[in-house]
């Protein structure tokens, strides 16, 4: 990447800013509407390298926080890596865990106390800081999909054992799609990748289970393990079982009476790479 780059990013922004037309360029979640906290209490990441969506950024920081070894991160929508270190920066040094929803003078007074520790956190200052002067703060709101009913689902009041358990932590960030051939993009393998709700978007689209299994197939280890949430509904898709069950052995999640926004009893299922 270079601030050519970013530069680039800022223009299609401005078009998103207008109207949302491509995928590489949409509405940030704001925050994230999985029951992150059950799905952590039911599947154990500690010691895992993981490959999670960023999306929001909630995933990663609940991954972190229960003791992950690794997390890099993937997404079809490049403007969440400049999210992700927003949001890293709020919990640094504000010691909160989202930022502030009406985002005013707060992020300037913000965006000027970043040390940079890498690269991409370099791009992500410059991004943020090209935003306000190209857009203005006000403008930032309307960056967001605010996921409201779930708005605070995933809080952390305390922030300070995961600012401990992300001191130092570089995640490599992936801008692709899952549902195409990743092969390419992606030379390491994975002992969990966290795909979210993303077969929701998969059902509506058209797009190929086929092709879906395989990236993931590519992507883990042996034994490794595809982490998948409910989100609306239950389970996998029928198509889905059928073309995941040739190569991984199918494992529901165990029970949860704490999914209050969808009224789902269990968070999420996995499907374990046959050898
Ligand atoms: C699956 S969406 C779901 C929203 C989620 N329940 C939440 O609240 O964050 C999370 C992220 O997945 C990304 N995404 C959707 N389809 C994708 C795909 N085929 N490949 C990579 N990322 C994808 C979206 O851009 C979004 O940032």
């Amino acid at each position: 990447m270079e601030a050519n780059d970013v530069l680039f990013d800022i223009k299609k922004t401005g078009r998103l800013l207008v109207k949302s037309e491509e995928k590489q360029y949409n509405n940030i979640y704001y925050c994230t509407n999985e029951d992150l906290a059950a799905l952590v209490k039911r599947f154990d990441v500690s010691g895992k390298d993981i490959l999670s969506v960023l999306g929001s950024g909630d995933q990663a920081f609940y991954f972190y926080v229960n003791g992950a070894k690794s997390v890099d991160l993937f997404d079809i929508n490049k403007l969440t890596i400049y999210y992700y270190y927003l949001r890293l920066w709020v919990i640094k040094y504000i010691g909160d865990y989202y930022p502030d929803i009406e985002f005013s003078t707060y992020i300037e007074d913000l965006l000027s106390i970043v040390k940079l520790e890498s690269e991409d956190e370099e791009f992500a200052l410059l991004y943020w800081k090209m935003f306000i002067s190209n857009y203005s703060v006000d403008s930032m709101k309307a960056l967001f999909n605010f996921n409201n009913s779930s708005m605070n689902y995933n809080r952390m009041e305390d922030v300070s054992e995961l600012r401990e358990k992300i001191q130092g932590k570089k995640p490599v960030f992936y801008n692709l799609d899952i549902t195409e051939d990743v092969s390419r993009q992606v030379n390491k393998k994975y002992d969990v990748v966290y795909v979210s709700n993303i077969r929701n978007w998969i059902n509506i689209s058209g797009k190929s289970w086929e092709q879906y299994r395989n990236s993931l197939y590519y992507l883990l280890g042996d034994k490794g393990v595809i982490l998948c949430s409910n989100v609306v509904s239950e389970g996998p898709y029928e198509k889905e079982d059928i073309i995941f069950r040739r190569n991984f052995i199918f494992k529901n999640l165990g029970r949860e009476d704490t999914y209050a926004l969808f009224k789902l009893s269990r968070p999420g299922y996995t499907y374990v790479k046959r050898r």
